[in-house]
């Protein structure tokens, strides 16, 4: 089997051998770049259409317990300057959202245990009440089945959090002993099983990473059918253990982010600020890609630079109405349009009549 086979049964199956992923991660020219990246929005196309959904992410804490080798915000980071936003900021940030036409939020933060089960509950109900049109999507890490239980009652609709690696020898490579794969695995099965709409996903040329573990990372995936991958190439901070790795690789996100528009032809797939930071046109090369979501956005400039997950994070300077501004110009010019209704999944409805 050539690529183009590979990419054309990659289509129609939605799966290919573990040989077969090998091969065309590793030796897809540029033709065969190109031919993978036509039929991937061609397939994107034929479920959502030229629509991008936005998503408006308030950051609103950068205090994080773990200390994960790759993030700029460790816990041993001390040049870190960290900070949380109160109540009435998340709120705020969420009604200029509204106001710029958002109709969902990501709440995202570091492991925080300031946020209590009931301050966060407390805080969703809140921006239910005031926008109840709006979805809530969390990502705040792993907690216990109890808080998930509790935030979904409370309103939250999704739940993004990164897998980061599927194998275990390469999860201990990127994380200290206090941390487990298997415990990550378990709270995306819960989050799940509890109802939200669920998001996975991973670095790419992560320290460490071969592309069997990417494989194995499309592989788990598979198992989990999320119903949001995020991926975005893995980026140096400098004040990280990881400071002088190489920057991940652009060819292969846009490789993979085509690879799973294949595989899950339903699934929302953001162009990542990490895919804008590696390259000035990286998002709109990632729609073009297959991906069908982007995530401006929307915290208080004051603490923007505060949350630097890598080096030279974009959007750091600008007010959230710049940046919607920005993005609605970016989609325009690769021949989409942004939507500002929920963006629901489709990946249930393609189920049923699969
Ligand atoms: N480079 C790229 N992505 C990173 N993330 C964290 N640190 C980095 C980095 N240095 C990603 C992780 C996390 C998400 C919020 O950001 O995958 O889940
Ligand atoms: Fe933020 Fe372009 S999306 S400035």
């Amino acid at each position: 089997m050539n690529n183009r086979e590979r990419i054309d049964q990659l289509k129609k199956e939605k799966t290919l051998s573990k040989n077969d992923l090998h091969k065309l991660l590793t030796t897809a020219d540029d033709a065969d770049r190109e031919y993978l990246f036509a039929v991937a929005r061609e397939v994107r196309e034929a479920v959502y259409g030229k629509a991008v959904y936005v998503r408006g992410l308030i950051e609103f804490t950068n205090i994080c317990r773990n200390d994960c080798y790759y993030c700029g915000i460790r816990k041993s980071n001390q040049k870190a300057e960290r900070y949380r936003l109160t109540k009435e900021q998340i709120l705020a940030c969420a009604g200029d959202g509204y106001e710029l036409g958002f109709r969902t939020f990501v709440l995202q933060g570091g492991e925080d245990p300031y946020y209590t089960r009931e301050r966060l509950a407390d805080i969703v109900r809140s921006i239910k009440e005031n926008y109840p049109d709006c979805a809530i999507t969390l990502s705040v890490g792993e907690r216990d089945r109890e808080d998930y239980v509790c935030w979904r009652e409370a309103g939250a609709d999704r739940y993004l959090l990164r897998h980061e690696t599927a194998e275990e020898d390469h999860y201990r490579r990127l994380h200290p002993s206090a941390m487990s794969l298997a415990r990550r695995k378990e709270c995306l099965y819960t989050l799940r099983e509890l109802g939200y709409q669920v998001g996975a996903g991973f670095m790419v040329g992560s320290p460490g990473q071969t592309v069997d573990n990417l494989i194995a990372d499309l592989h788990f995936l598979q198992d989990l059918r999320p119903h949001m991958i995020g991926i975005g190439p893995f980026l140096a901070h400098q004040d990280t253990p990881f400071g002088s790795e190489p920057d991940g690789s652009y060819e292969m996100t846009l490789l993979l982010l085509g690879i799973l528009r294949l595989m899950f032809p339903g699934v929302l797939l953001p162009a990542t600020t990490a895919l804008g930071t590696i390259a000035p046109d990286g998002r709109e090369k990632g729609l073009l890609a297959g991906a069908n979501v982007l995530m401006p956005n929307l915290s208080p400039v004051a603490v923007r630079k505060k949350y630097e997950l890598y080096d030279n994070k974009i959007c750091t300077g600008e007010e959230s109405a710049q940046c919607r501004d920005c993005l609605a110009r970016r989609v325009e010019s690769v021949g989409y349009e942004i939507v500002t209704d929920r963006g629901d999944s489709r990946v249930e409805v393609l189920r049923e009549t699969d």
